[in-house]
């Protein structure tokens, strides 16, 4: 422990099970001294699990479906009240793709569907962000992750209609980052993580073998889920204030990689 974060108090949006990466860094957070909303739709609340995790970390939940505006407008007045005025980190862990859960190929999605893909998975970060400039919820120097995956820059073809979703997040991320820097130094910036198994991950079609794959093609092996969280709280702490407007690459050095000695070995099998 390192009291990286001593004084600091944010909200973590995304904790699902015990293997979500919002999970994982929230109880990270908690060990390095932050105060902690935790936040997740109220259909995801219902399978309770989440209520272990607020009991560990001592942190009410408030539930926000993200792409419903009264549902962002409650969390962040309740959070403010909770805290006693404003706030200094927020985890964008979301992602959610109904083309992607009923298997639709990505040359013919639902464009409905794909509306909805968007407003959960990309603009909600516009919206929370929109919400907390207008009550004035972020404190000087806050700081804002969204998770995101390199499908975004490159085509992972089963990765679909997500793919476009994640480019919109961190494009976002950095438009947002400009305003909000300017009007309160707030920073936004996107952190680009290696496949992870958790029940997102495990929804894109072909995981297992994709999730080798990146291993097999990073220098350092796929980030893990806690690798992430340790990552996520270094962007929370006031070490590393002057980042902002960033896609930041934490994938093991794959983003960089033409191809591994372990790959060409296996093709010349
Ligand atoms: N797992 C991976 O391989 C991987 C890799 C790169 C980036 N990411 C990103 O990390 C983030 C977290 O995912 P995870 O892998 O921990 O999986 P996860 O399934 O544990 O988390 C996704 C979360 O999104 C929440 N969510 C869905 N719809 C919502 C809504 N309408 N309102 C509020 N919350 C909603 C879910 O309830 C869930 O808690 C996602 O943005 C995901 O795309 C994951």
């Amino acid at each position: 422990m390192y009291n990286l974060l001593k004084g600091k108090k944010g909200i973590i949006f995304g904790a699902l099970d015990e293997k979500s990466i919002a999970w994982i860094t929230a109880i990270k957070c908690h060990e390095e001294g932050a105060e902690i909303v935790l936040s997740n739709a109220p259909v995801a609340m219902r399978m309770g699990e989440i209520n272990k995790l607020a009991e560990r970390i001592n942190a009410p939940v408030i539930g926000c479906d993200v792409s419903n505006a009264e549902d962002v407008e409650n969390l962040i007045t309740k959070t403010m009240e909770h805290f006693g005025g404003g706030f200094d980190f927020i985890l964008h862990s979301i992602g959610m793709s109904i083309n992607v859960r009923k298997g639709k190929h990505y040359t013919e999605i639902d464009y409905v569907h794909n509306l909805k893909t968007f407003e959960i998975s990309s603009m909600s970060l516009h919206r929370v962000l929109a919400c907390c400039m207008k009550h004035d919820a972020l404190n000087e120097w806050a700081s804002v992750v969204a998770l995101t995956y390199i499908a975004a820059q490159r085509v992972f073809p089963d990765y679909n209609e997500m793919a476009d979703a994640k480019s919109l997040l961190e494009s976002v991320a950095r438009s947002f980052g400009y305003h909000y820097g300017v009007k309160k130094h707030v920073r936004v910036n996107t952190i680009s993580q290696s496949p992870t198994r958790t029940t997102a991950g495990s929804g894109v079609k072909g995981f297992d073998g994709f999730i080798t794959y990146a291993e097999n093609m990073s220098p350092l092996g796929n980030a893990s889920a806690e690798d992430c969280a340790n990552y996520t709280m270094t962007l929370f702490s006031d070490l590393t204030k002057m980042v902002t407007m960033q896609n930041l690459f934490h994938d093991g050095g794959f983003s960089s990689t033409g191809v591994t000695q372990g790959v060409i070995e296996q093709m010349e099998k």
